[in-house]
């Protein structure tokens, strides 16, 4: 039997005569029923990445399998077998909502009747049948999110590429939204998913790498990139704003601060000193609020992505 597993190996890209690399050695895998994460900040290379799955881009060096076949060389597969839903909108101006989703299934090879079932299953899960008759022109940026992501998966190939599925989308839709991607999962399509928002990957990925500068910085399970912080509490201490970083105390491991975000982790023994401290920050008007909690993926991708957060203007 076929594996259907995608596999990378030592992907490279590069722009600008080889000045910018985009993409640094990339080796990872996806296995069919497999949703995996794509997560980093901006300018990372994810996107990047992931044109190259669909053969919108071409590697510089390195290889894309998918089965038995090889992506970079063949597009036209790439193209047959994966379903992309890109970063940008997707140009449905012209089409209903209804239309715009069935049109995209049968020319991904669905009959009309099956691709008709599951149109209709998937803007009912994704709670959209108030804009079914809707001109994709007069959609909010939301909505045709929604429905970018049911065109893309209403006859998914074996691999479904999205790149921010969630961008514009309501909390309560957001959560429709991941639950389909779960269920494509499921049915053994293996996905590929490029986002900002880690703690709700957090939920919906099995694995997932964290990129940063073309280059994979951590890849695993959501609890195996946690393990390091097993034991490890996480105090966040929002200081008032314009304030210095306050000296630290000795029990302090380590600590994060994004503008007015303080993140210091100490020892779960510690967790007593720690509200304690806080407390006595908020008393001098230091601090405006605090929060004690476990270690979660945001921490850890703060922390190795951590450097990339302090280039940026300190605005507090
Ligand atoms: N056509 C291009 N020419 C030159 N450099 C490019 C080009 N496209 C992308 N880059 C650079 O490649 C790097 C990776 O870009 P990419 O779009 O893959 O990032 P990303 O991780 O998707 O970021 P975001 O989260 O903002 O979408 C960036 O430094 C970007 O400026
Ligand atoms: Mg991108």
């Amino acid at each position: 039997m076929t594996d259907w597993t995608f596999r990378a190996v030592d992907v490279t890209k590069s722009y600008d005569d080889g000045k910018t690399f985009a993409n640094d050695r990339i080796t990872l895998h996806v296995e069919p029923g497999e949703v995996y994460g794509l997560l980093g900040p901006n300018g990372a290379g994810k996107t990047t990445l992931v044109k190259q799955v669909i053969g919108l881009l071409k590697p510089s060096s390195g290889t894309m399998n998918l089965g038995p076949h090889d992506l970079v060389d063949d597009p036209d597969a790439a193209r047959q077998l994966c379903s992309y839903l890109p970063q940008a909108q997707m140009p449905i101006n012209s089409f209903k909502t209804h239309e715009a989703i069935a049109i995209t299934g049968m020319i991904r090879g669905g009959t009309a009747a099956a691709v008709a079932a599951r149109r209709d299953a998937l803007i009912e899960a994704l709670d959209i049948g108030e804009w079914r008759d809707t001109l994709g022109a007069k959609l909010s940026g939301g909505v045709k999110r929604l429905v970018g992501f049911a065109m893309v998966t209403v006859w998914p190939g074996r691999v479904v590429i999205l790149d921010e599925p969630t961008n514009d989308v309501d909390p309560l839709r957001r959560r429709l939204l991941w639950e389909q991607v779960r269920r494509l999962g499921d049915e053994g399509v293996a996905v590929f998913l490029v986002t900002h928002n880690v703690l709700e990957a957090e939920k919906s990925v099995d694995r997932l790498a964290i990129i940063d500068r073309g280059r994979i910085l951590a890849e695993g399970t959501p609890s195996s990139l946690k393990q390091v912080d097993r034991g490890r509490l996480r105090l966040h201490v929002m200081l008032a704003p314009h304030t210095p970083t306050p000296e630290l105390p000795p029990f302090v491991e380590d600590h994060t601060r994004v503008r007015s975000n303080l993140i210091a982790v100490i020892s779960e023994a510690e967790a007593v000193h720690g509200i304690g401290w806080a407390q006595e920050l908020m008393g001098i008007g230091i601090a405006e609020e605090y929060a004690l909690a476990a270690t979660t993926l945001e921490d850890v991708y703060v922390r190795l992505t951590g450097d990339v957060a302090a280039r940026e203007p300190a605005s507090s």
